[in-house]
């Protein structure tokens, strides 16, 4: 299969990058090379002759153009996104531009390619969303694809719209899609603003561990390399129209992920007093949902995945990982924002 991953220099895309070229499809990662790029993430495929980097924004039709032009991918993976909720707090404009005109702009791109190739029934064009999409539900619940939406940050509301035009561009053009919809992942080559790498980078360096509010938010962890998998199953076995939820079966509270790292990092680079001591409870972020949980029934049952990793395996390989490449997130800790309270503006 030839696939055209949009965001393949960011943390999942690159997972969806690195799995697809080991599998022998044709990749063409298409990426800005925003803040929170980095092209190490897929060093290890780069000179694979399967695997071609083109640097540009799907903002750009003329770009957009060019390429489907040039590679004629069988399928379009859409992960290019602004995605920190905290940065989105700060400064939403970007995440309208990207997340929401950007994902038209690829539509309108995807749908010319589409016409001009017959209307291929095989053609696909795959929308990655979040399960932040669908709000915040109470302790009990879980969010299923029939879950009406109710976006409550700038990310997720800007997630929520290109959601919709993805099924209106089907709905109204025919065009083939699929929608996964998956919560929060982790793992290697996660950008170094994010809950779990800031744990475990400030724990190495002995400054505080932040906790926003007082850490009783849950969120269901998917290790990233499953949802690469499971990405790559629904562009080829998805049904047209149709959407997926994704998710770890890993439900925890922020403050039960952190002690499960400070836990890891105790066995794994002991220090004098426990890694525990540093946590911190810190301002909460303004309109923080309470809990995501993921029902992956249709997932499943349709197509015969689940996730592979626990979070206690996940975790443990992501904190190794972390010990193993320091040269990666050093790199990354200069880079605008990074190590800095973000999204405290409301
Ligand atoms: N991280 C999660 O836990 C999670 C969970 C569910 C869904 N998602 C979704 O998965 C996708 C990928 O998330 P991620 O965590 O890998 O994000 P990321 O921020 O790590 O990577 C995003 C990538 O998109 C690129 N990009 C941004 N704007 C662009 C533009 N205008 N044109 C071209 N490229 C652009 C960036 O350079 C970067 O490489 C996003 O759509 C996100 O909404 C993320």
């Amino acid at each position: 299969m030839k696939l055209l991953v949009t965001g393949g220099a960011g943390f999942i895309g690159s997972a969806v990058v690195r799995r697809a070229v080991r599998d022998g499809h044709q990749v063409v990662n298409l990426d800005a090379l925003t803040y929170a790029a980095c092209l190490d993430n897929v060093a290890e495929v780069a000179d694979e002759p399967n695997y071609t980097f083109i640097e540009a924004d799907i903002r750009d039709r003329a770009a957009l153009n060019r390429a489907l032009a040039e590679y004629a991918p069988d399928v379009i993976m859409h992960l290019a996104a602004e995605s920190h909720v905290d940065r989105s707090i700060d400064g939403p404009g970007a995440f309208i531009e990207t997340n929401v005109t950007g994902t038209y702009t690829l539509l309108e791109a995807a749908r010319a390619y589409w016409e001009g190739q017959g209307r291929s029934d095989n053609f696909r064009f795959h929308h990655i969303s979040t399960d932040e999409v669908y709000g915040s539900l109470g302790s009990t619940g879980q969010f299923t694809e029939e879950t009406p939406y109710d976006p409550r940050s700038p990310y997720s509301a800007s997630k929520a719209a290109s959601d919709h035009l993805v099924r209106a561009w089907c709905a109204t053009y025919g065009l083939p899609v699929v929608l996964t919809n998956c919560s929060n992942n982790y793992g290697p080559y996660h950008f170094p603003e994010k809950l779990i790498p800031v744990t475990i980078l400030n724990a190495l360096e002995g400054k505080p561990l932040p906790i926003y509010g007082d850490g009783s938010n849950v969120r269901d962890w998917l290790y990233v390399e499953d949802h690469a998998e499971a990405l790559l199953l629904v562009v080829q076995k998805g049904q047209i129209g149709r959407s997926y939820n994704i998710g770890g079966e890993n439900e925890c509270t922020n403050l039960q992920l952190v002690q499960m790292l400070c836990g890891i990092l105790d066995r794994l680079r002991p220090r004098a007093t426990p890694y525990g001591d540093l946590i911190t409870f810190v301002a909460d972020r303004p309109g923080h949902d309470a809990r995501y949980a993921i029902d992956p029934t249709r997932i499943r049952q349709e197509l015969g995945w689940r996730p592979s990793v626990s979070v206690e395996e996940g975790l443990e390989r992501t904190v190794q990982w972390y010990l193993d490449n320091e040269s990666w997130w050093r790199a990354l800790q200069n880079r605008d924002g990074v190590g800095k309270r973000l999204g405290m503006k409301a």
